[in-house]
């Protein structure tokens, strides 16, 4: 989709294919428009005066508007303004984003002439989000019913508006919701299909189309760096496991960051099996792997003046004669044993290769990690945040502010000693598991063991990643792409956070 941002004074609108988009807040009229025009305008008004509609929150009124040189207008509720924050405005979004679907429409003015405190990037931000669909595995619908989305999104603002600016800012959230789409797209794609080897495929796309540098391990070369933990989840699949890096540097004295992303591309548990009614679900257990990947993608697009490093530890956790065992010692990356004594904790195994390699390797100021890691993290905060954990207080600090910005909200855990006296090992270093109590945090600790003193933080996205309910721009049967918007608002508030 292409945005275009401009003044209400230059602007005819003239595109019979299109649709005006007026934002409306709870009972306050007149309608704010310097675009309308006035035949419309005045029906609009008699619409409101009989209570057609108000602007409530979350509500939307379309009418055809076949005499005027655009098709329809939509009027979007804001609700009470006090209330309107950017999440408001990023559903709104996803309310308006099924009308602009149903009416197939391909251009859409987004009328901000009458409101100097909108900002338009939490609008078209759920617009995007809310017209991603997954159709791939369907029939083909006959030629007129194939979905029509949006294609042009022009932005109408008050003359005074700085549209430059705006140009930019509301650039940036396209390209960003299309890359959580992206995201959404890969967790969704069944297991069968969206294996280690397709993952390490999508990721040199990335590279091939960015031109920056992409490293895929195999078996051999994990064997020789000592990657056992990584090694030993995947023994029970057919499918041999991947570690995917993708670079985008910058320059040698700007700040490095690393994202790392858990891609289980199935998780049956191993050995020790999960029950069969929901495990269909756990093709969604690379949501990780793809949050990052996917916000590598705009980073790798952007160039921002700083390094990062994608990372992804990519396995099938299976059944099978090859498969680790509950009782098998293995010896991580880094030289700590660990003792399996449940195969299904086998995120944090992946995870401990991949990111003492990483601290290894490329000597990150910061590492943060992004896993659907635990089910105790799902029941501890349902599916309306994920989980913070991290050793570092500014580190986690940035990550919330970021999350609140994009509406991917975040809650911080502690990460106290104790519980690392949880996952001690009684015949290795460590323990994969600790007790059921506490189970976010556990897991979070054991992988604290493998960053050294590398500010970390993790995110557990076990709730997020998919099966969001009452979200207007998600869909309950889909993956989210949760982390993809704010990881990429994260690194480039970085460079931001350089220049003072
Ligand atoms: N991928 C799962 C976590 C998960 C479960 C995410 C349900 C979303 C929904 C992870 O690999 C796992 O199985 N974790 C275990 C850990 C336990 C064995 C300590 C869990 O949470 O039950
Ligand atoms: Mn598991
Ligand atoms: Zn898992």
């Amino acid at each position: 989709m292409n945005v275009n941002v401009v003044s209400s004074d230059s602007c005819t609108l003239a595109d019979e294919e299109s649709c005006l988009i007026i934002p409306l807040y709870k009972k306050a009229f007149p309608l704010n428009s310097c675009v309308l025009n006035e035949g419309d305008e005045d029906i609009l008004q008699s619409l409101a005066d009989k209570g057609i509609f108000d602007g409530s929150a979350l509500s939307t009124y379309y009418l055809p508007t076949p005499k005027s040189a655009y098709k329809g207008v939509l009027v979007l509720g804001l609700g009470d303004s006090d209330g309107c924050d950017s999440e408001v405005l990023r559903r709104s979004g996803g309310k308006a984003a099924a009308v602009l679907t149903e009416h197939r429409i391909t251009h859409a003015w987004l009328d901000l002439s009458g409101h100097g405190d909108l900002t338009p990037e939490p609008i078209l931000e759920g617009i995007i989000l809310g017209q991603y669909d997954f159709t791939v595995y369907k029939k083909a619908p006959e030629a007129e019913k194939v979905p029509v989305k949006l294609q042009q999104c022009t932005v109408v603002t008050h003359s005074d508006a700085d549209q430059d600016a705006l140009q930019l800012t509301s650039k940036l959230s396209v390209l960003t919701c299309l890359s959580a789409n992206g995201a959404r797209h890969l967790a969704n794609t069944a297991p069968n299909e969206m294996t280690p080897i397709a993952l390490a495929e999508f990721a040199r796309g990335i590279a091939d189309e960015s031109g920056c540098k992409c490293t895929v391990l195999e078996p051999k070369q994990m064997e020789s760096l000592g990657m056992n933990a990584l090694l030993g989840v995947a023994r029970g699949s057919a499918q041999p496991p991947r570690l995917i890096v993708l670079e985008h540097h910058h320059s040698d004295d700007a700040r490095t960051v690393a994202l790392v992303g858990k891609g289980v591309t199935f998780d049956t548990g191993g050995i020790s099996i999960k029950p069969a009614a929901q495990m269909h679900e756990m093709k969604y257990d690379m949501c990780g792997a793809a949050a990052v990947l996917c916000a590598f993608m705009t980073i790798a697009e952007l160039k921002p003046a700083i390094n990062v490093i994608a990372v992804v530890p990519a396995a099938e956790n299976m059944t099978g004669a090859a498969a680790q065992r509950p009782g098998d010692i293995v010896k991580a990356y880094n030289g700590k044993t660990v003792e399996v004594h449940n195969t299904d904790a086998e995120g944090r195994l992946i995870l401990a290769d991949a990111m003492a390699y990483t601290v290894d390797k490329y000597k990150p100021d910061a590492i943060v990690d992004t896993a659907t890691l635990t089910g105790a993290c799902l029941i501890a905060l349902g599916h309306c945040a994920a989980g913070l954990f991290s050793n570092d207080q500014p580190l986690a600090d940035g990550l919330l502010e970021a999350g609140q910005h994009c509406g991917e909200r975040l809650w911080q855990f502690p990460v106290w000693e104790d519980y690392e006296k949880q996952i001690e090992g009684t015949h290795a270093d460590l323990c994969n598991i600790g007790p059921r109590e506490g189970g976010a945090i556990t897991a979070a600790a054991f992988l604290k063991q493998f960053v050294g003193d590398t500010p970390w933080a993790h995110l557990d996205i076990a709730g997020t990643a998919w099966g969001v309910k009452g979200v207007p721009y998600l869909d309950p049967d889909h993956a989210t792409g949760f982390g993809v918007r704010l990881l990429t608002h994260w690194v480039l508030q970085q460079v931001e956070s350089e220049k003072d």
